[in-house]
């Protein structure tokens, strides 16, 4: 089949004298790196099972390929509201426009990864299940919706699949079975580490410190742990996980009101292990998220008639209102439990997730140690003050000498050219600009000759222009060719970094033409899409082309990784 790759994923495996098998295609729709990882461990898991496999990301297989493919598999997140991620995009389109083919004779099965605490959750691994049926295909193995805590119901599908396809297709030997965790930390050319996210490191914190000066509106931290003993490694562009801990205030308010007691031992995961309540709450499930699941099992546990009846389906824009903002202390304030037991109680609750922030220092320069730019996040919703549960922590509870679990999350989708002479634009406000700092850091390290460009932005300038002695220095020393800043509150009317970008279109544009790759971090809902914007704007202006051309030349970059976003 006329198969386009990403080099390097293309698996396959002869199965010496038995009859022929079909060819297994895996597609992953990835934003963060979870779908690209166990698309690539269930590669390997088929490959081990004799089978061929051919991987790759959604938008690099040639989708006029797909009336050959006989079994497919997808794995897919979704973005935001219900969209494909940025790798999965064209496929999508493609296959929901009129030249999508006919599939009678496909096999196909779809893994969706998602978080229920969003409306459209795993919409778009729903949609391609829908749409490769109505297409003629046949289901191989139910599609699977995967909350945040993936691993286990992700191991099941693979378990399905696999077993679908020994029924099916002659495979050869079942080989020792590799838990799906190694897979998913099989990370290319990194050293292995024994940690890992199912087996987290516990980082001393080394320093701690706000980065804006005084009158910001902003409070910003620059954190610095040790990966002294570790053997984790990572590159510009990774991120590190965290698992966070609650606030012990609003534990304490919870037990009270629901009149337990903190010293009571509940199950705190499926494998069987017991904390005291206190502990439990505190390190191991979410109590600041409120989601539609999470309602329904509390009504039938609750037996509260009000809260029964905030769920009848007429009543959803109401019900979404509620969820959103509020947390476990509002749930149990306002739809009061009869009598509950703490272990009934926190069975119905997720596992708390570990958090992602983009490291902003660089292995090679330093070695030992990992840095975080972190915003904190503090408002005020329903009468409470309120804050991130990570950036709280850091803000308010977080002392040198302190130990944090982490992990390295590796994220292809954020990599920086291999040439070190290729240039490289980085568009990174605020926080934005912690992988660029980290990449900086390394080619100062390496030496590195290629042409730099940083788009900086924030309120002030006098009290957030973070990190701004490190970049006046490699801008003295060539490691930055180019620095342009916004300061949005400095002036009467507002400037961000899209119209500097503007103001340097020109430059901009041959930039783009001497293939410059365009890096994007930060707040993705107002920056990145007005960002994505003006880039269109740059090409159509300087390169005389019309809107759709441009858009087409920024989907060119895309495919060829000259164009990659990390927002969130
Ligand atoms: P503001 O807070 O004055 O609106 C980092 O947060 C910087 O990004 C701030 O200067 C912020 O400006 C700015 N910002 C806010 N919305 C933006 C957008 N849509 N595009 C680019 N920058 C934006």
């Amino acid at each position: 089949p006329a198969l386009q790759n990403t080099p390097g994923t293309e698996v396959s495996s002869q199965n010496d004298g038995q009859t022929a098998t079909r060819e297994v295609t895996v597609l992953f729709g990835s934003e963060t790196g979870n779908g690209q990882m166990l698309a690539e461990g269930l590669s390997e898991k088929l490959v081990a099972q004799g089978l061929k496999v051919a991987t790759s990301a959604m938008d690099d297989f040639k989708p006029k390929g797909l009336k050959k493919v006989e079994d497919l598999l997808i794995v897919t997140a979704t973005h935001g509201e219900g969209d494909p991620p940025d790798n999965a995009l064209s496929f999508n389109e493609f296959l929901n426009s009129r030249k999508a083919p006919k599939l009678d004779g496909l096999r196909f099965s779809v893994l969706s990864l998602g978080d229920q605490s969003y409306e459209f959750f795993c919409q778009t691994g729903k949609d391609l299940d829908k749409r490769l049926e109505e297409l003629g295909g046949e289901r191989l193995y139910p599609r699977v919706d995967c909350d945040l805590d993936f691993d286990e119901p992700a191991a099941e599908w693979m378990e399905g699949v696999l077993e679908s396809l020994r029924e099916t297709q002659k495979t050869g030997s079942a080989d020792e079975e590799t838990p799906l965790t190694e897979l998913l930390e099989a990370g290319a050319g990194i050293k292995q580490s024994a940690y890992s996210r199912t087996n987290p490191f516990k980082a001393e914190i080394l320093d701690n410190w706000k980065l804006n000066g005084r009158g910001s509106n902003k409070e910003t931290r620059h954190l610095e742990l040790s990966l002294e003993g570790s053997n984790l490694e990572f590159e510009p562009g990774d991120s590190l996980g965290v698992f966070p801990e609650n606030n012990p205030e609003l534990v304490e308010q919870i037990i009270d009101v629901m009149n337990w007691n903190p010293e009571e031992i509940v199950p705190a995961s499926k494998k069987g292990d017991s904390k005291t309540l206190r502990d439990a709450l505190h390190y191991h499930f979410e109590i600041t998220i409120l989601t539609k699941p999470l309602l329904k099992q509390a009504a039938l546990l609750f037996e509260n008639e009000a809260l029964i009846e905030l769920l009848e389906p007429e009543r959803d824009d109401e019900l979404k209102a509620y969820l959103d903002g509020r947390d476990v202390l509002d749930l149990i304030q306002d739809y009061p439990p009869q009598e509950v037991s703490a272990s009934e109680f926190v069975q119905i609750l997720r596992k708390i997730p570990a958090r992602l922030y983009s490291i902003s220092s660089s292995f090679k320069a330093n070695p030992d140690e990992v840095h975080l730019t972190i915003g904190t996040v503090r408002y005020e919703a329903h009468g409470r003050d309120r804050t991130g549960v990570f950036s709280g922590q850091c803000a308010e509870r977080t002392e040198p000498g302190e130990m944090l679990p982490i992990y390295i999350h590796r994220n292809p989708n954020f990599k920086f050219p291999a040439d070190q002479q290729a240039p490289v634009i980085m568009i990174g406000p605020g926080t934005g600009v912690a992988p660029f700092r980290s990449f900086l850091e390394e080619r100062e390290e390496l030496g590195a000759e290629g042409k730099t460009w940083l788009f900086f932005g924030e309120q002030h300038f006098a009290s957030d222009f973070l990190y701004q002695v490190e970049w006046q220095n490699w801008l003295k020393e060539g490691v930055l060719s180019k620095l342009d800043v916004a300061f949005s509150r400095d002036t009467a009317e507002k400037v961000y970094v899209q119209h500097r970008m503007l103001e340097k279109s020109r430059e901009f544009y041959q930039w783009l033409e001497k293939g410059a790759s365009v890096y994007v971090c930060g707040d993705e809902q107002s920056m990145a899409n007005d960002v994505h914007n003006t880039l269109t704007t740059i090409i159509e202006q300087e390169g005389a082309m019309t809107k759709e051309e441009a858009e087409v030349y920024l989907t060119e970059m895309r495919h060829q990784k000259r164009y990659q976003r990390d927002v969130y």
